[in-house]
């Protein structure tokens, strides 16, 4: 017996899908058949990962936009519309943060920080929400478990992130009756580009995973798999749930 994960029917988009993470959830996604569009700061990346799922295949578009400016965001989901049809998973991972105390975090990281990771994860939503409740789509935002326990070092970011899931919750609970689902994966340290000065910081990536129960950091792979669970027919009677993929580190 073999159980069959089939997406062919749905148009995804994964913001900051052109490095790390995201490109890990929109390959899986491609595998799994949907259609897919990489929505990226960086147009040339957003596109070098599509032509990786088009070379294997998949169909896929990479889309140039930032998602902290909202007319971009109304632009680059038309382009996705116009080329791929409806949107009907939407994969928020976009996001950035610095590395400072707070009291060194400045006014104008703060504005930035806020205004990619929360008010741009908002941006595609409400952007996105037309198709989502057209096709009874699903939404899964990537937070992090700094969220959850508070990150030394990056706590406008987990301020950030926190308002992430309490909107995330927030809309599960209006739109859970026309059929749309939204949840929230909260990864650990994974190891990806972006985060290799914080385990650097941290004194190393060995150091760290002495302290994770399975012995590791995680993976893109490890985050894409918790992802393509949320969008799958196999989590239909889950919404506005937190899911912790962090090797044990967070158990909350
Ligand atoms: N890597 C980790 O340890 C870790 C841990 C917890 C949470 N996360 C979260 O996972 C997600 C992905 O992180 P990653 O480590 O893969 O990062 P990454 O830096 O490797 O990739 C982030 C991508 O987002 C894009 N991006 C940044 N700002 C953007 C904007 N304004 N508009 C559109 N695209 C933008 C970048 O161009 C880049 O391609 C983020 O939400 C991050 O907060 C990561």
């Amino acid at each position: 017996m073999s159980i069959e994960i089939d997406l062919s029917s749905d148009v995804a988009v994964v913001t900051g899908g052109g490095s790390g993470i995201g490109e890990a959830i929109a390959m899986l996604l491609a595998e799994a058949g949907a259609r897919v569009a990489i929505a990226d700061l960086s147009e040339q990346a957003a596109k070098s990962v599509a032509e990786q799922i088009t070379g294997k295949g998949g169909r896929a578009i990479g889309v140039g936009l930032d998602i902290a400016d909202p007319d971009s965001v109304v632009r680059g989901l038309g382009v996705v519309r116009e080329q791929l049809g409806p949107v009907s998973v939407l994969v928020n991972n976009a996001a950035t943060w610095v590395i400072k105390k707070f009291s060194a975090t400045t006014a104008e990281d703060t504005q930035r920080i806020v205004d990619v990771t929360l008010v741009g994860t908002i941006n595609v939503m409400r952007a996105a929400l037309p198709d989502l409740l057209d096709t009874q789509g699903r939404i899964v935002n990537i937070a992090s478990d700094s969220a959850r326990t508070g990150e030394h070092s990056m706590s406008v970011y987990a301020g950030a992130k926190a308002g992430v899931i309490a909107v995330t919750k927030s809309l599960a609970k209006e739109v859970g009756g026309k059929g749309v689902r939204a949840n929230v994966v909260a990864p650990g340290t994974t190891v990806t580009p972006g985060s290799s000065a914080f385990i650097e910081q941290v004194g190393g990536a060995d150091k760290l995973a002495r302290a994770y129960p399975l012995g590791r950091l995680g993976t893109p792979a490890d985050i894409a798999g918790a992802v393509l669970f949320l969008v799958s027919p196999l989590s239909t009677w889950i919404t506005g749930q937190v899911l912790s993929v962090s090797g044990g580190f967070t158990m909350l």
